[in-house]
């Protein structure tokens, strides 16, 4: 695991995004592993400005992105697709059918199965950028979750629903349930670079990086990947 601690969120989002625009000039071919949130979201921001300037393009581009809540599609605003079309690929030459987000609707089992056989169609995701919860959790991977789980449907703990809920009306409007890539899933990555920034990440971040390999920090299992970073701001990287 390699690990950089920045000044600013402004300095871990430069760093993530000169990889990302580097990987897609050397390949652009690239299949890139997205998330939504808080974290990438200075990255998304530096990418489209990166392309409107230097004109990077994202025409062979395939993403897949991390996870979906059950029950909202793309026309809803809390969606996650209607997060990544809104932040990032609208403005960029991406082309939409190469954009990949699981569906929170219809056969659920069916569309995890799916999801799976897609990205191995592809060759896999080159570049998986990621956050991490403040209970540990990558992706709706949320503590207890098996290391071998692949995309599935995934209950959100109340920490996560508790964090998540600024997005909607409510406590009672957040679906307690999301279709998410497993942690194999996300361990099959190629690379994985992971930003965090805040108080809040400070511990599952030090549990991550020192602790025990556990189900109990989802997080932990990626000591075990060959080829992480991981982008801190000074109280992300508090207590390490
Ligand atoms: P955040 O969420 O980027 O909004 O902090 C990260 C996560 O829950 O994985």
């Amino acid at each position: 695991m390699n690990i950089t601690t920045y000044l600013t969120e402004e300095e871990i989002a430069n760093a993530a995004t000169a990889e990302i625009i580097e990987a897609v000039r050397r390949n652009p071919k690239t299949v890139l592993g997205l998330s939504t949130g808080n974290s990438p979201m200075r990255v998304y921001e530096m990418l489209i400005q990166d392309h409107k300037t230097n004109g990077t393009s994202y025409k062979d581009v395939i993403t897949f992105n991390l996870d979906e809540y059950v029950g909202l599609d793309g026309a809803s605003e809390q969606s996650y697709r209607y997060f990544m079309d809104k932040f990032l690929f609208k403005h960029i030459d991406i082309e939409p059918t190469n954009t990949h987000v699981p569906s929170g609707i219809g056969n659920l089992t069916e569309n995890c199965e799916s999801y799976e056989k897609l990205i191995k169609a592809v060759g896999g995701i080159d570049i998986q950028l990621i956050g991490i919860g403040t209970n540990g959790h990558i992706a709706f991977n949320e503590p207890g979750t098996p290391f071998d789980s692949k995309t599935h449907i995934a209950v959100l703990s109340i920490e996560t629903i508790a964090a998540n809920s600024k997005y909607f009306e409510s406590e009672e409007a957040i679906p307690k349930q999301a279709v998410s890539m497993g942690i194999q899933s996300i361990m099959d990555a190629k690379r994985i670079i992971m930003v965090a920034f805040g108080k809040s990440k400070a511990k599952p971040i030090a549990g991550m990086v020192n602790g025990p390999i556990t189900t109990a920090l989802p997080a932990s299992i990626l000591q075990k990947h060959p080829n992480v970073s991981v982008l801190l701001d000074k109280e992300a990287a508090s207590l390490l």
